[in-house]
């Protein structure tokens, strides 16, 4: 499989990226650096030194993108991550540096020069991908899959009770990337409460493991492993990123999955960024209002994964 990975790099996305950059088969491509977690700068850093910890340091290039959602203001969550997005751990400044060039036209390029062949992992706000939409429409048919970690299927949230962190930032990039006509698959927040958590056992097994890279697992997981303890009342972590990573790696982990009609709310008051997907107990939703528009299944929304697979899937990148 060959990747390119679109990352607000901080906490998770850190493990999704380690779990594609150890895996046997997979060429990950490019990485492209959206706004999100915390400081856009500090992304490219925890990419960069995902990088070198992975040992893949040099070999893969990192590419800056939109710094700001499309038109509202950037929302941060480093209250979940910490300042620097990893714990506040202080690694040291990787050798590699970011890659001239930008991130959006670097999508464009790598997917309309081979159609097909690259499959796109977005788990950060969509901005870049609706910024490389609207230069070149053509690479939604062009991209081999798309998956996008994001949003909530029927379920709470986890900024509003309607929204997810990814879609509420950037609703209006989001709207855009799901109309665009992508071949995509979505794990959502709801997704991830059911399979995509940590126990405190599975993270003591990874912290037994005792190598560098689990030692640096552990220490970039501490901040989120704290919030989910402190504030969500969670017995571990959750791993939306990671979770999506390991899926778009190996789909016998997905255990049930429905394609479903889904679009996102850019208006709404208190539905900032809301995902409306289809659900089989409301088909009669034009009979009950004509002017409802029918809308047809286009993305393939994840409902049950594998757990156990999942953990395979982390504690491989880490050995
Ligand atoms: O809501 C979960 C998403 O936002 C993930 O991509 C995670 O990295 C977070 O900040
Ligand atoms: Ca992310």
């Amino acid at each position: 499989m060959r990747l390119i990975v679109d990352t607000d790099t901080a906490g998770d996305d850190v493990f999704s990226l380690m779990i594609a950059l150890t895996r046997p088969g997979v060429s990950v491509e490019a990485i492209t650096i959206a706004h999100g977690n915390v400081g856009f700068a500090q992304h490219a850093e925890n990419a960069l030194a995902t990088l070198e910890a992975c040992g893949r340091g040099g070999e893969v290039p990192v590419y800056l993108g939109a710094a700001r959602p499309l038109s509202r203001t950037p929302l941060a969550a480093s209250y979940v991550f910490g300042a620097d997005g990893m714990s506040d751990s202080g690694f040291p400044r990787a050798a590699q540096r970011p890659a001239p060039g930008e991130a959006a036209d670097q999508i464009v390029r790598r997917i309309m020069a081979e159609p097909g062949e690259i499959t796109l992992l977005a788990q950060a706000p969509l901005t870049n991908l609706a910024l490389a939409v609207m230069m070149e429409p053509r690479i939604a048919q062009a991209c081999r899959h798309l998956w996008i970690m994001g949003g909530t299927d029927n379920g709470v949230g986890n900024v509003t009770p309607a929204a997810e962190y990814n879609l509420y930032v950037d609703p209006e990039a989001a709207k855009i990337v799901l109309g665009a006509g992508f071949d995509v698959s979505i794990v959502t927040w709801t997704e991830t409460l059911r399979d995509g958590l940590l126990t405190l056992d599975q993270l003591g097994e990874l912290a037994a493991l005792e190598t560098p890279r689990s030692r640096f697992f552990m220490a970039v997981n501490r901040a989120s492993l704290a919030f989910a303890q402190k504030t969500q009342g969670l017995g571990g972590s959750l791993h939306p990123d990671a979770l999506t990573c390991a899926l778009a790696l190996d789909e016998a982990l997905i255990l049930d999955a429905e394609m479903c009609a889904v679009d996102v709310e850019t208006k709404g008051e208190l539905t900032r960024g809301y995902l409306s997907v289809s659900h089989p107990i409301l088909p009669d939703a034009e009979l009950a209002d004509p002017d409802l528009p029918g809308k047809p299944p286009n993305a393939r929304v994840i409902k049950s994964a594998d757990r156990a697979g999942f953990f395979a899937a982390m504690k491989a990148a880490l050995v």
